[in-house]
């Protein structure tokens, strides 16, 4: 059941401190930094290709991220478009990540690149699915079954595997620094559970027709992931951009009529550069959200606030999407949506 909630959404957006720790449990050797995957054996790829669909495209798209600043070529791909024209597999290591296991364009890309010779790695929520089964190996997100159409704890349960993996296969310098920041993840999900002022910005906003979402490299997808949540749920419309691309036309449609959410954290050359994309939309006018940690002076240029502890990067880009998600959530809920089963949506897509 629903456990007192409204929605089943709402439960498994509250469920994802605790789907985090059981993604970490027994993985993680914070004494000595390091993370154990043994049972994915000796995978060291020259290179990783992701395949996957919707909100696991996203996570698809930050993973794709952390292999690269780790000096592995990667790359995201929309599992329906993979085959058209196959990338060179090389001795890439080809990644399908579905919460399912069973949505019929992520199984035929997985299914092209073993054709092809490549290895692939299954990164799931549902053991014994068909991903599971036809990869060379499986790495489980343990997030618990999450029944809201709308992804919510399963990306947030990718993004924590993702992490694990890109640490168990890459050797990178900080990963004590990154193992701390992942440690911190949980609590700093319950503490947005337990403060966020999203109910009042969906309140605000939600006689609003169009909604913009806009963040640079790890914030990227989040901005991506904001958007589709708000789409799918709301049936508004909503678009997810990087922040620098606004400018390159989107900004065309921005008026005092367009909220835009901008995640915004740390101080750092990138959170200086969105800071500027903000200061363009909130010269048009446009009602500007900040997603923040506070360290920047995006507030400056922002009418409301929505906090994020500060975290590392990579955590901090969960828990913004935690306040996205409780954002959609209030807004679809105070316009009567069907949340748990939005209009023409499938949990699990089995035809391409
Ligand atoms: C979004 C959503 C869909 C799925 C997509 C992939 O809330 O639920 O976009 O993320 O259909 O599904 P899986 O992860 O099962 O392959």
């Amino acid at each position: 059941g629903k456990s007192g909630y409204d929605h089943f959404m709402l439960k498994e957006i509250h469920e994802q401190p605790r789907a985090l720790r059981q993604c970490f449990r027994g993985r993680v050797d914070e004494l000595s930094g390091t993370v154990d995957l043994a049972d994915l054996g000796d995978l060291s790829p020259r290179g990783v290709q992701l395949v996957a669909c919707g909100t696991s495209y996203h996570a698809a798209v930050y993973a794709a991220q952390l292999f690269q600043q780790a000096g592995i070529p990667a790359q995201a791909f929309l599992a329906s478009e993979y085959a058209t024209s196959p990338p060179p597999i090389g001795d890439a290591l080809v990644i399908g990540v579905t919460q399912s296991g069973e949505t019929a364009d992520t199984l035929s890309a997985l299914r092209e690149a073993r054709k092809r010779g490549a290895r692939t790695l299954a990164v799931t929520n549902t053991v014994g699915s068909t991903v599971a089964r036809e990869c060379d190996h499986a790495m489980y997100i343990r997030a618990g079954p999450e029944i809201g159409v709308a992804a919510t704890k399963t990306f947030s349960s990718q993004i924590a595997a993702l992490n694990l993996l890109a640490l168990a296969i890459t050797s990178v310098g900080d990963a004590r620094e990154v193992i701390s920041g992942l440690r911190d993840l949980p609590g700093a999900v319950q503490e947005i559970l337990d403060t966020s002022t999203a109910q009042e910005i969906a309140e605000t906003y939600r006689d609003a027709e169009s909604y913009f979402f806009i963040g640079r490299g790890l914030h990227y997808p989040v901005a991506l992931e904001g958007a589709l949540k708000m789409k799918e749920i709301t049936y508004k419309h909503a678009e997810g951009f990087a922040a620098g691309e606004l400018k390159h036309g989107p900004l065309a449609l921005v008026t005092s009529d367009t909220p835009v959410f901008a995640v915004v954290t740390g101080d750092d050359e990138m959170a200086t550069k969105t800071v500027g994309n903000v200061k363009e939309v909130e010269a048009r006018d446009a009602p500007v959200v900040a997603v923040t940690d506070g360290a920047s002076d995006v507030e400056r240029y922002a009418d409301h606030v929505l906090e994020v502890p500060d975290t590392h990067r990579r955590v901090a880009a969960v828990v913004a999407n935690v306040q996205l998600q409780l954002v959609a959530y209030h807004t679809a809920d105070m316009l009567g949506r069907s949340i748990d089963k939005p209009r023409n949506l499938a949990k699990s897509v089995t035809v391409e």
